[in-house]
């Protein structure tokens, strides 16, 4: 079909958005928080397949009660963090569309947001350009008892700038350096720091794009970084490959999940994260290693 052409290298995905539109491809289920683009014949696009070691994707029905428990869990954790003083950064980074907003709303969905914060920071203003590059962010780390999540992360300078030349090649290699000395100070300092990386295959980052594109209240989502990044696969791959290569250090390892069936990537981010600690209350039933087909550390992802 015409999601598992290879793209044209100059193809612009709105074109292709247009011709899937023009084709009879609608989006299934838009009001449901996982839409499926269903095609002509009236069959749900199964790009997730790609590469994806499960036939199957989780149930909702699964999905709905693991979650509910594993946000309990979460819920423990954090009056465990707030009673003990502990602070918590937690960096979502991969390609767009992979799935990191959705999985930090299910994470703070039940959280107290007192003690629960989300940063997304615009693109950096002239004063901030002018600024030392970390500085932006070490304004909004924790103080005690608060779990910040940073739905992208420092780690622009690695990807999205590096690809798109945002940098200059010095800043980017000062940053590169600078990452894992920046990191070792801040779990020096006693913050804890956790960084996934949520990975999707090509043909379902164009699935989403679509669907960013039909279903009206996702089309704010479709940045034109996203409909840049198409033409730009490879290097976002040899980005992350490099990134991966020197900052997935001992102190402050990259944890990476494959998000191609978006309910298995929640709760094993959530499970990956909850089985770090040791808080009062542990529900041994529900917190325990993630699933290894999903979850590795990145050295040993496959993907
Ligand atoms: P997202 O995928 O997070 O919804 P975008 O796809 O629009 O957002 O952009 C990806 C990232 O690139 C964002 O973190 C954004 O701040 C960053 N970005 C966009 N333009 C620039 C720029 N000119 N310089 C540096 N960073 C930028
Ligand atoms: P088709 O109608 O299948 O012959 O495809 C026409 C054009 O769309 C070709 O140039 C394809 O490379 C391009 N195309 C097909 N699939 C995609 C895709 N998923 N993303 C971007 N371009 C595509
Ligand atoms: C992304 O990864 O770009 C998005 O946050 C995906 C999502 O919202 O699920």
């Amino acid at each position: 079909g015409l999601l598992d052409d290879a793209p044209a290298q100059r193809e612009n995905l709105r074109q292709f958005i247009d011709k899937l539109v023009n084709q009879g491809y609608t989006v299934g289920e838009p009001e449901g928080p996982d839409p499926e683009l269903i095609d002509p014949g009236g069959r749900a696009v199964e790009t997730w397949r790609q590469d994806y070691p499960y036939d199957t994707l989780l149930s909702r029905d699964a999905y709905e009660s693991e979650k509910y428990l594993l946000q309990v869990e979460l819920l423990k954790l954090q009056y465990w963090c707030q009673d003990n003083g502990h602070r918590h950064i937690i960096v979502f980074e991969g390609r767009d569309a992979a799935g990191k907003g959705g999985t930090i709303k299910r994470f703070t969905e039940h959280l107290n947001p007192r003690a629960a914060r989300v940063v997304a920071l615009n693109k950096p203003t002239t004063t901030e350009l002018g600024q030392w590059y970390f500085q932006r962010y070490i304004g909004h780390f924790p103080t005690s008892g608060e779990i910040v999540m940073f739905d992208r992360s420092w780690y622009n300078r690695a990807g999205v700038e590096r690809v798109m030349g945002f940098c200059s090649d010095e800043q980017y290699e000062i940053f590169m350096k600078q990452a894992p000395e920046f990191e070792r100070m801040i779990i020096e300092s006693g913050i804890h720091l956790t960084k996934f990386w949520f990975s999707v295959t090509q043909r379902e980052q164009r699935t989403r794009f679509a669907i960013r594109q039909i279903d009206p209240v996702r089309r704010w989502k479709l940045s034109p970084m996203d409909l840049e990044s198409l033409d730009k696969w490879e290097d976002y791959t040899n980005a992350k490959q490099e990134m991966f290569e020197r900052t997935d250090t001992d102190h402050a390892p990259w944890i990476t999940i494959r998000s191609n069936d978006k309910k298995r990537a929640r709760l094993n981010a959530m499970r990956a994260f909850l089985n770090q600690f040791d808080y009062e209350g542990r529900d041994n039933s529900v917190v325990y290693d993630p699933d290894p087909l999903i979850v590795s550390r990145a050295r040993d992802a496959v993907g």
